[in-house]
């Protein structure tokens, strides 16, 4: 599948099938037998009768499956694939030195990334997902063939070169600031001209940015206006470091708020904030700060629970990421069910003043939640850019009936890449019948 062409479409034409997406994070829309339209890569809307004015263009049935937006992954990082359920005996920092860096590492070999991030473009692309905010490495040269591939493939995505310049090993350090400045610099001018990948500016994380080097990135942010993405407040030990770190900052948000690299103007995603203290939730609420939220991750590296009901409440941006290889998979659907039951675990366990999350709150931040990161992404609703998939769950077999909205809630459970039978991005078809 890796380097399918994109198969060319007609500029008006409409999708026949059972039809679920949110309008609000309590509003899942479910239009059994019903048809999307797709005009030049913008949705027009659900309609359970196709207009008189819609009739003379293609209609493609999908017959008894579900058509669901694309999904969308805020947080994932396309250079630890290999290594997805390997070495999940750590909690973060051991776990990035001793498994993470050294698989990083191997991207300065551009004959390794190419095989390998072949994998990972063909996976996502049979994936249900069809945006992505994605790490790649340090490298400029294997992050730029990453973009390449995923230009090809259709998918929309944000991708990061990696910067960091302390605490990793000699091989995973830019040289200097100065060096890293130009570098990064170059591998935004070289991927300025993709139609579907964009950079996103990506320091690691405070840990492994000296406040130097985040100088330096703060004026290539400025110069070029790009959004940003990094992780905050994942780990305990982590934030207790860079209070050490950073003993003028704040709080750990902070430290990216400083150089003016924490949302407020334009998009910045961080993922996990577990433990994040009132002060920056106050800020992230302020910035309109995205928060990628990634249950799976958080619970391989025992990093804690999010308490995302509280986010909700609070009116925070939120999303859901996969954190491979903190994450096992690449399915958003793995990501919504244990979004759900981490919930019910911190209800039980942690604070039973915080209802657990249900399927329409997960279904909206698989879809619209992270969507928002990209505009007018993750829904149906006229507008919208026309990211559809399509899934047959007829391989899952029941003597009973059930409801569309029974055979949604049923493919988050048990759902992934086989049954994804079709996807659209932007009103491209990318993969399927
Ligand atoms: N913090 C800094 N780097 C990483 C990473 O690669 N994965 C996760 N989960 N957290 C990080
Ligand atoms: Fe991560």
């Amino acid at each position: 599948m890796g380097n399918q062409n994109i198969y060319n479409y007609e500029e008006k034409y409409s999708l026949k099938g059972n039809i679920c997406y949110s309008k609000t994070i309590t509003e899942l829309c479910i239009a059994p037998d019903s048809y999307v339209i797709c005009e030049n890569g913008i949705c027009l809307g659900v309609y359970r009768e196709l207009p008189e004015s819609l009739r003379e263009f293609p209609c493609y049935d999908y017959k008894d499956s579900l058509i669901i937006p694309g999904l969308v992954d805020l947080h994932v990082h396309a250079p630890q694939y290999p290594f997805r359920g390997l070495g999940m005996d750590e909690e973060l920092i051991e776990w990035l030195n001793v498994h993470t860096f050294p698989e990083e590492a191997k991207y300065a070999d551009i004959t390794y990334a190419e095989k390998a991030y072949d994998i990972f473009t063909g996976d996502l692309l049979g994936s249900a997902a069809t945006r992505a905010c994605i790490f790649g490495t340090i490298h400029r040269q294997a992050t730029l063939l990453l973009m390449e591939k995923l230009e090809r493939s259709g998918i929309k995505a944000y991708v990061g070169k990696v910067n960091m310049d302390r605490n990793s090993p000699e091989n995973l350090r830019e040289r200097d600031v100065e060096s890293a400045g130009k570098d990064t610099e170059k591998w935004i001018e070289q991927s300025l001209g993709f139609q579907h990948v964009k950079p996103i500016l990506t320091p690691r994380f405070i840990p492994a940015c000296s406040d130097e080097l985040m100088r330096r990135l703060s004026d290539i942010q400025k110069k070029y206006e790009l959004p940003v993405q990094s992780h905050l407040s994942e780990n305990l030990g982590e934030i207790q470091w860079v209070r050490e770190l950073c003993p003028d900052a704040a709080f750990y948000g902070d430290a990216y708020d400083r150089y003016g690299m924490f949302g407020g103007g334009y998009p910045t995603v961080m993922a996990h904030c577990v433990h994040s203290e009132e002060a920056e939730i106050e800020v992230m609420k302020r910035n309109q700060v995205f928060i990628a939220h990634c249950p799976e991750s958080n619970a391989n590296l025992s990093s804690g629970i999010a308490p995302v009901r509280s986010y909700l409440e609070n009116g925070l941006q939120m999303g859901l990421g996969s954190d491979v290889a903190g994450g096992t998979s690449l399915s958003m659907f793995h990501a919504m069910a244990m979004a759900v039951q981490c919930s019910k675990l911190r209800w039980r366990l942690v604070d039973s003043s915080l209802a657990p999350l249900n399927i329409e709150e997960v279904f909206y931040l698989a879809s619209k939640g992270g969507g928002a990161f990209f505009g007018k992404v993750g829904s149906f609703e006229r507008g919208y850019e026309f990211d559809a998939v399509v899934l047959d769950d007829s391989t899952l077999r029941h003597p009973q009936k059930l409801s569309v909205r029974e055979r949604l809630e049923r493919m988050i459970y048990l759902g992934d890449d086989r049954h994804v039978s079709a996807k659209y991005i932007g009103g491209r078809k990318v993969m399927g019948l």
